[in-house]
């Protein structure tokens, strides 16, 4: 089939290089030129395990373009998959002008029969909103559906999650749309759903908000570990072994981050408090994640004191391991909060210190864990990238001032930290003095 992605970022270059491989023409386009340029010269602008060989093997095998000029995009396409970003708008709104601005250029620049296939993620209506866009704009009156495909990729495993989806959601309105797009989507033998299009918008909304429930369930639950001396990693795999709630996503730390949990509880919040329904049960999942934070920063002060003139080592910047984005994730946010006590902040991160460097001014980026380390007062741990798992603690011993470890993440074994002459402090686990 012939298709344009709009909107080439995670989801978009993503999804766009997966159909290509899948055999599909596909054109990525996006309003940033320089990106464009960028991905035309083989410079992927994120980091994606696997992404850039794949691009490089179907851009040789002519089957994947790159366009910053949507009209002729528009034009070669049958199917045309919305994928630009949806962000949180200062009141918990998400900003939909992208959508908006995506939808009236297509309806300009259409010159036939197209699906619009809306895959960022949406307030439920977004789709009514954006067919009826087409209506006003589309003067010649062509024929269109629209459908939403929510999408479930995780950064860091984007293109195998894309390749072996657990469902595919299809929220269709016509015959047609859905032969289209059961048929796209065929080769990869994953269940496909299909709904209305509503109800495939909030299968995404409830879905994220579930997750992040989860998450601010099991933390909520290492609070009460901490009070008794209780270990909630025992208590997670023993919840965790029911297959009625499983092991996935019940990991107590500093909080969920990330471009889509935060912004899309806040989003849920919101339209249904549009819609007439005070979701308390997300407001509090909100408040919890909010509270990890800070009771990460309170270990730290606990055991430094004065937080002012210390020397921090974080290691770990991006909202999860094998990605670089840091978009709302736990570390940037705690970096701050500790800066603007007085610290002195050294960071290592694998893969995203590029992209923290244009948002922390003023610490030191360093070239690996022992180096941040290096005459620190304490090192935190923020992101559970394998790396930070397999370091030398000997050697990480004797490159700080005083053997302090807060982990935000709890990779390592209490009594073994201790043997190593460590004093670790995790989350919701008895203190090993
Ligand atoms: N990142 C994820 O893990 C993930 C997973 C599932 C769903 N989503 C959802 O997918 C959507 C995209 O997320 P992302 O992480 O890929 O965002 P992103 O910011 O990485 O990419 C969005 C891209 O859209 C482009 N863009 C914005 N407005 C445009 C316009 N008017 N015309 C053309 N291009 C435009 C931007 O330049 C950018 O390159 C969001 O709604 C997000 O919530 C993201």
């Amino acid at each position: 089939m012939n298709i344009t992605i709009i909107g080439s970022g995670y989801v978009g270059l993503v999804t766009g290089t997966c159909f290509a491989e899948l055999g599909n023409k596909v054109i990525c386009v996006d309003n940033d030129a320089q990106k464009i340029r960028h991905l035309k010269t083989g410079h992927v602008p994120i980091y994606e395990p696997g992404l850039e060989d794949l691009i490089k093997k179907n851009v040789r095998k002519k089957r994947l373009f790159f366009n910053s000029d949507l009209k002729s995009a528009v034009k070669k396409a049958e199917v045309i998959f919305i994928t630009v970003g949806t962000p949180a708008k200062g009141n918990g709104e998400a900003d939909l002008t992208g959508i908006e601005n995506v939808a009236r250029n297509i309806a300009h620049c259409m010159t036939g029969y197209k699906l619009i296939v809306e895959k960022s993620t949406v307030p439920v209506e977004t789709g009514e909103w954006v067919k009826r866009t087409i209506e006003i704009h589309n003067h010649k009156k062509h024929k269109f559906d629209v459908a939403s495909n929510p999408e479930f990729l995780r950064e860091g495993q984007a293109i195998n999650d894309f390749m072996h989806p657990d469902r595919i959601v299809l929220g269709v309105e016509s015959n047609k749309a859905k032969n289209i797009l059961t048929s796209l989507y065929r080769p990869l033998k994953a269940p496909i759903l299909i709904t209305d299009i509503k109800s495939a918008e909030l299968i995404k909304h409830a879905s994220n908000s579930f997750l992040a429930a989860k998450i601010s369930f099991i933390n909520a639950v290492s609070e009460v570990c901490e009070r008794v001396g209780a270990d909630v990693t025992r208590v997670a795999q023993g919840m965790g072994m029911d297959k009625r709630i499983n092991e996935l996503f019940l990991d107590a730390g500093v909080g969920y981050g990330g471009s889509c949990f935060p912004k899309d509880i806040d989003a849920f919040v919101t339209i249904s408090e549009k819609l007439g329904y005070d979701f308390g049960l997300l407001k509090e999942v909100r408040e919890i994640n909010l509270a990890q934070k800070h009771n990460f920063i309170k270990k730290i002060e606990d055991n430094l004191w004065i937080i002012k003139n210390k020397t921090i080592a974080v290691l770990g910047l991006a909202f999860k391991p094998n990605t670089d984005d840091i978009r709302s994730a736990p570390a940037i946010d705690i970096i701050k909060r500790l800066e603007a006590e007085g610290a002195k902040i050294k960071v290592y991160d694998p893969c995203a210190m590029p992209k923290a460097r244009e948002v922390l001014k003023g610490i030191k980026f360093c070239k690996d864990p022992y180096d941040a380390a290096r005459e620190s007062d304490c090192l935190i741990i923020v992101t559970e990238w394998n790396e930070f798992k397999e370091l030398d603690l000997v050697r990480m011993k004797k490159c700080l001032k005083r053997p302090l470890i807060i982990d935000g993440r709890n990779i390592y074994e209490p009594q073994q930290m201790k043997k190593l002459g460590y004093k670790y402090i995790s989350m919701g686990r008895p203190k090993v003095l």
